[in-house]
């Protein structure tokens, strides 16, 4: 795809000729589950192609491709695959690119289920090691090493890879590299243009916008994403439905004034949590004082809303006081939708798991969500006045 259009023109226009559709201001969902064809032979060579012809909802669908076309191309990729869950994306990515006796590196942390995913294909002869850094991936990277797994920034601890070193490394191996681009949105971050062979995204958080639905996607080249549109799409299941589908051509419609708004707001609340006295760090890589901050203005073109702090303490009874006389900031997983969000995995996530994360007692995760900065800044002063 080239990129002579605007992301702005892909994410409103590209694909939405309103003369198809009566002049509709916004393309009608096509909910049926199969189409029909004029005789046996069209149905036959429409099978033929199932991931480029509309068969069977399972198969694909005019409303789920029409967002595919617009991920395609705002990731600068050939190809998209839409699924019915991020992890839906990434396991039939990881999937389609391992086979028994193959090793996964992952480099920094790494979403939690996306872990689990590979500790579970252990039991198909596909084993994995995670890397702390990029040195790290270098002393530990391996023969059999197919599949190089990464996030950017990394999960929970918001540190910056240099996407284009990770690359050099797995290349160097004969790996794939498959990258979680979730945090950014291709609005952000666009790692196919950096050399990452398959870019998975949450589309439950940014793009689409609203925490009313879950998606994923994938995108690639079409020698990567057509066989996996065919093969572990089709047979694990986890299809996107047209509805949600329909959702995310609205919640695209926003993204770029979303993505400035929500970087804008977490930029604020970061400067005031890292000039806090009763906090010790603040893991905002837009922030100058971020260890990775250079390395992040390279690579990205905007920040998010989503980082974490850790308040100076080790009691985990005063993390559970500070979240819970939050007034603003509501309590609950996930992110990336108008709400702002407040999770501490100290209180919420077993010791032992956090140990292994490295994830210390005092770390609060905030999502900054479209409300005014200063009603967030307000709450999270309130907050620690309430800590005595
Ligand atoms: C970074 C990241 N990747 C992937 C996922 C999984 O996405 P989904 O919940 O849509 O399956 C999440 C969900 O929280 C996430 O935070």
């Amino acid at each position: 795809m080239s990129d002579v259009y605007s992301d702005d023109w892909i994410c409103t226009r590209l694909g939405e000729d309103a003369e198809h559709f009566l002049g509709a201001v916004h393309p009608p969902v096509y909910e049926n589950s199969l189409f029909t064809f004029p005789d046996t032979a069209a149905l036959g060579k429409a099978l033929r192609a199932e991931d480029e012809n509309f068969v069977y909802w399972r198969g694909t669908n005019p409303t789920v491709a029409l967002v595919q076309d617009k991920l395609a191309a705002l990731e600068r990729a050939e190809r998209a695959k839409c699924f019915g869950s991020g992890m839906g994306a990434i396991s039939a990515t990881i999937s389609s690119q391992v086979a028994a006796g193959d090793h996964v590196l992952a480099v920094g942390a790494i979403y939690g289920p996306t872990t689990s995913f590979l500790r579970y294909l252990t039991k198909f002869g596909v084993t994995h090691t995670h890397a702390a850094d990029l040195d790290q991936a270098r002393e530990l990277i391996r023969p059999e090493t197919r599949l190089v797994y990464f996030e950017s920034p990394t999960f929970m601890a918001f540190r910056v890879l240099e996407i284009a070193a990770v690359v050099e490394l797995a290349r160097a191996h004969g790996a794939v590299t498959v990258m979680d681009n979730t945090w950014a949105t291709p609005l952000f971050q666009k790692p196919i243009t950096l050399g990452v062979d398959l870019v998975v995204h949450s589309l439950s958080k940014y793009i689409g916008g609203h925490s009313d639905l879950v998606g994923g996607v994938v995108c690639g080249s079409a020698a990567l994403v057509r066989p996996l549109s065919l093969v572990e799409y089709q047979l694990y299941g986890a299809a996107m439905s047209p509805h949600d589908a329909a959702k995310v051509v609205k919640g695209l419609r926003t993204l770029g004034v979303r993505m400035a708004a929500h970087g804008e707001r977490a930029l604020r609340v970061a400067e005031f949590l890292d000039a806090h006295p009763r906090v010790r760090s603040v893991r905002y890589p837009g922030l100058p004082g971020h260890p990775d901050h250079e390395l992040a203005r390279r690579q990205l073109s905007g920040f998010s809303g989503l980082f974490a702090f850790e308040l100076d303490t080790e009691d985990v009874s005063l993390v559970e006081k500070f979240v819970d006389s939050l007034r603003h900031f509501r309590i609950g997983v996930s992110w990336g939708g108008y709400e702002s969000l407040v999770n501490a995995p100290a209180v919420t996530v077993e010791e032992s798991v956090r140990a292994t994360m490295g994830i210390p007692v005092g770390l609060v995760r905030l999502s900054v969500g479209l409300e005014d900065g200063e009603t967030l800044v307000a709450d999270l002063a309130a907050a620690f006045e309430a800590l005595g």
